[in-house]
């Protein structure tokens, strides 16, 4: 049975994003269907097409009691809207249905895990979140939630761990048909943890043990986390809050972080050996990701940053989008992410350019866009007197620009969004230090309306930055201060 709380948010959506008109929304990145949108939940493959749910509030652009909104595709860049799937319509999630993964059960049903959150008043008299972990079974448009919710609670925490940080169960079915959920908790120290729970059929579940402990290294609390055999290594992805910058690698607020390591997957037992930040950029959270039918790895995160949502324009009826979906892999030990190959699928008129040479600034006839796949390697013209500097400015007019700019002598590469028509004193500029090839970089820059994403040097590393930059900027520009020779290869895409 459907509650009046889902029938209505059902209702809103489909009478309100009719006002949004399609050019105002991306063209291939997913857009909150109306009002606002966060992490995706949910990511999974079911009956032929992929399946993505998102922290959901339709009535508002601002954060409220979270739903999960449903949309699918069978590209990942394609995505058609679902009637909103969860509703906080319970008792113990009716202060919000928070984050939490999908997977199909052998019967052919599918299987939502989320975080049921209920606000209960203290001896203090605050009130304060108590989060559980909550089932509901479905067939692919309609869920049920289950009878005996929640089904993880406070009695199955570890000594000392938090009920009040217990969220975003990622879960998957083990090849001997068990299965397994990683969670994201506070311990007594009130840093994070990430903790390992199984189930023999996904409706009953026991504590297993602690998979990684944050002990205060990476921020406090760690939201969203994942967890993946790649390459012959294994990968926690998760969310940090209120993290402390390290140089170029971790920024203040709300960050990302990939270890990589070893693990038996019996016991559970990880072992790290590699940390590292998800993505560079500004806008990027709490990714989550899907083993396709053909085996390949997809993460797709949100475009988005707590530390940056004032970065909006009152007049959209929509405010958060996701990332482009993924391809991740394991070079030298750190995580790769490039474009799916579905992307290619997009492409349209191509403009290319071999060995341009040039100083100071260039415009290249064709060579604009704000729908764009665009790949650019630049190398010094002379390898023993290598440039000073390098840039691209892109969503250019005359009072707009968002630029990278790349520094060979300190292999750092900025990416600027200040003239892109913001009017919010927040973040507007983030640098990565990337891999020093000898004044040698190779970009590939997707631009999809209200998005700049950076894949530098094949996916080593990736900086994500929203822009709502009006859309009649759309030009670009290249500068050099040193002699550089270019190639520049670029695709339109069609939505
Ligand atoms: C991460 C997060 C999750 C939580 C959800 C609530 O962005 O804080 O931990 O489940 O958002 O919307």
């Amino acid at each position: 049975m459907t509650s009046q709380t889902l029938r209505e948010a059902r209702k809103y959506e489909e009478t309100y994003e009719k006002m949004i008109p399609a050019e105002d929304r991306p063209a291939f990145h997913l857009p909150a269907r109306v009002g606002w949108m966060n992490d995706p939940n949910g990511f999974s493959y079911y009956k032929g097409e992929y399946h993505m749910f998102y922290q959901y509030y339709p009535y508002d652009t601002n954060w409220g009691p979270m739903h999960w909104a449903h949309a699918v595709s069978k590209d990942l860049l394609r995505w058609r809207n679902l009637p909103a799937a969860l509703a906080p319509d319970e008792v113990y999630d009716k202060d919000g249905c928070f984050s939490g993964s999908a997977i199909e059960l052998p019967d052919g049903r599918q299987l939502l895990m989320y975080t049921g959150v209920r606000k209960e008043q203290q001896a203090d008299g605050k009130f304060r979140e108590v989060q559980t972990q909550c089932l509901a079974v479905g067939d692919g448009v309609d869920y049920v939630k289950y009878a005996r919710n929640p089904v993880l609670d406070e009695r199955d925490l570890p000594e000392g761990s938090s009920r009040f940080d217990f969220r975003d169960p990622k879960i998957w079915r083990n090849e001997d048909g068990t299965y397994t959920s990683v969670i994201g908790n506070r311990p007594a120290d009130g840093s994070g943890q990430l903790l390992l729970f199984r189930s023999p059929d996904g409706f009953h579940w026991k504590f297993h043990k602690v998979l990684a402990s944050n002990h205060n290294r990476f921020g406090k609390m760690w939201e969203c986390p994942d967890l993946f055999e790649l390459d012959g290594k294994w990968v926690i992805l998760t969310s940090p809050q209120d993290m402390l910058p390290k140089d170029f690698e971790y920024h203040n607020g709300n960050g990302t972080l990939c270890l990589i390591g070893r693990m038996d997957p019996d016991s559970g037992d990880f072992v790290e050996e590699y940390n590292q930040a998800i993505d560079y950029g500004i806008d990027f959270y709490a990714p989550q990701t899907v083993l396709t039918p053909d085996g390949r790895r997809v993460m797709i995160g949100w475009m988005q940053n707590w530390d940056t949502c004032s970065h909006r324009t009152e007049e959209r009826r929509w405010f958060g989008q996701m990332s482009l979906p993924r391809e991740l892999s394991v070079r030298d030990g750190r995580l790769v992410q490039n474009p799916v190959k579905e992307l290619e699928e997009l492409r349209g008129e191509k403009i290319e350019y071999r060995q341009v040479s040039f100083t100071d600034v260039l415009r290249l006839d064709g060579v604009k866009g704000r729908c764009i796949d665009m790949e650019v390697t630049v190398r010094p013209a002379n390898p023993h007197n290598i440039y000073q500097k390098f840039a691209i400015y892109l969503a250019q007019n005359e009072d707009y620009r968002t630029y990278l700019s790349y520094h060979p002598s300190e292999s750092v590469l900025k990416v600027d969004r200040k003239f892109s028509g913001s009017r919010r004193a927040i973040i507007h500029q983030r640098r990565a230090q990337v891999r020093d090839r000898n004044g040698e970089l190779k970009l590939r820059v997707i631009l999809d309306r209200f998005s700049v994403e950076i894949f530098v040097n094949d996916g080593e590393h990736v900086l994500s930055t929203t822009i709502y930059t009006d859309q009649k900027a759309d030009g670009i520009s290249f500068f050099a201060d040193g002699g550089v020779v270019m190639d520049v290869v670029k695709y339109e895409l069609k939505g």
